[in-house]
């Protein structure tokens, strides 16, 4: 079997971390440790960014970055509809109200519909880099400018990914990260990170971290407690060493790949100026699901990232949404295995695979 994703440290890097790992055990500072300050220190420096909040997780860090904006009840954030749903939750767990816009054929937030939903409840824009490529966050931008809104980016899928030289995470007001395992900078276990260039918002972000207290003590904030392991904090900061090389291997699967199968289904690529992550590689194409059926009777894993729009969720059915695009989409999407660890031989039988069930 062609596993999607196979998540085991492989042999080459295990002793670096294990050498990580017992330097956190020597010292045992297991929470706020020196690797976390290190780590932050890096990761802002690496996105040319002033700060940065190591915190629990992707959803952790999108629900700081939203209250450290102070949006909260009776505010409206809009962002696509097109996520896992940690983004719409986020929102919700702010007390705010996600708005759903459509999205475009590069499966990212569509400007238009984005245009539409702003009202006067709005606070800011939430755009998600999806699948690895940057959104057209200019356009985000404008118009958050025009409209005196906040920009939240939802870096999860991106992290390294960029945009005429500037990395996905380094253009609206704040950013958040998932760095779990499945991400190109993955810890070993939850993780997140929050970016800004604003000392304020740190210093919120730090305050909610840690249970909407000052020093432990003094509690001036209703929040949970929701900081980054050292220990997760020294796996990210050996794993940030090297991990745009493997943000190159997949770049290379991905351009096989599309050299081979863009006569048969739909295959994203990098336009002029982008340099996707390469996250997820997604494909779109007719019968879907038949396609998903056949390759893994022939020992291929797939994924649907994401087979349920957030607004089409039961948790959010009725919120306000754009969704016709997304509708049609969300029906062709499949991610294919594109992590670092596949064969040549591997991708060869895949590929294989797809052209003979489209008769080629
Ligand atoms: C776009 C997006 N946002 C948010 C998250 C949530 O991150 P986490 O799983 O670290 O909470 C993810 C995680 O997969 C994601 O892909």
């Amino acid at each position: 079997m062609i596993r999607f994703m196979n998540l085991a440290v492989t042999e080459s890097e295990r002793d670096s971390l294990i050498q990580v790992i017992l330097q956190v055990f020597n010292h045992g500072i297991f929470i706020n440790g020196p690797e976390l300050t290190e780590f932050e220190s890096k990761i802002a420096k690496f996105h040319n960014r002033k700060y940065a909040n190591g915190v629990c997780s992707g959803s952790g860090a999108l629900l700081y970055a939203l209250r450290a904006l102070e949006i909260g009840m009776g505010d409206e954030v809009i962002t696509t509809s097109l996520s896992w749903i940690a983004t719409a939750n986020a929102i919700a767990s702010s007390g705010a109200t996600p708005i759903f816009a459509d999205v475009d054929s590069d499966l990212n937030i569509n400007i238009e519909s984005i245009e539409k939903l702003i009202t006067h409840k709005t606070k800011a824009i939430l755009p998600v880099h999806y699948a690895g490529r940057v959104c057209k966050i200019d356009e985000v931008l404008k118009l958050a400018k025009e409209n005196n809104l906040k920009v939240l980016e939802d870096a999860s899928q991106a992290i390294g990914a960029s945009k005429n030289g500037i990395l996905a995470g380094s253009f609206g007001d704040v950013s958040a990260f998932s760095l779990n395992p499945m991400k190109v900078l993955g810890a070993l276990g939850e993780a997140g990170v929050v970016l800004s260039d604003n000392k304020e918002i740190k210093e919120r972000i730090d305050i909610l971290r840690y249970n909407g207290t000052i020093n432990k003590e003094s509690c001036i904030a209703v929040s949970l407690n929701g900081r980054m392991d050292t220990l997760q904090a020294s796996i990210l900061l050996e794993r940030l060493r090297t991990f745009t090389n493997i943000i190159e291997k997949r770049r290379e699967i991905a351009y096989y790949y599309h050299k081979h199968l863009e006569d048969v289904v739909k295959t994203p690529l990098e336009n002029e100026g982008e340099k996707n992550s390469w996250y997820s590689y997604t494909i779109m194409g007719e019968d879907r699901d038949y396609l998903q059926k056949y390759l893994l009777e022939h020992g291929i894993e797939t994924k649907i990232q994401h087979p349920i729009l957030m607004p089409e969720q039961i948790a959010y059915k009725g919120s306000k949404c754009i969704i016709d695009n997304a509708q049609k989409i969300v029906k062709q999407i499949l991610c294919i295995p594109a992590n670092e660890k596949i064969t040549k031989n591997e991708q060869d039988y895949i590929i294989e695979r797809i052209r003979r069930f489209y008769g080629k």
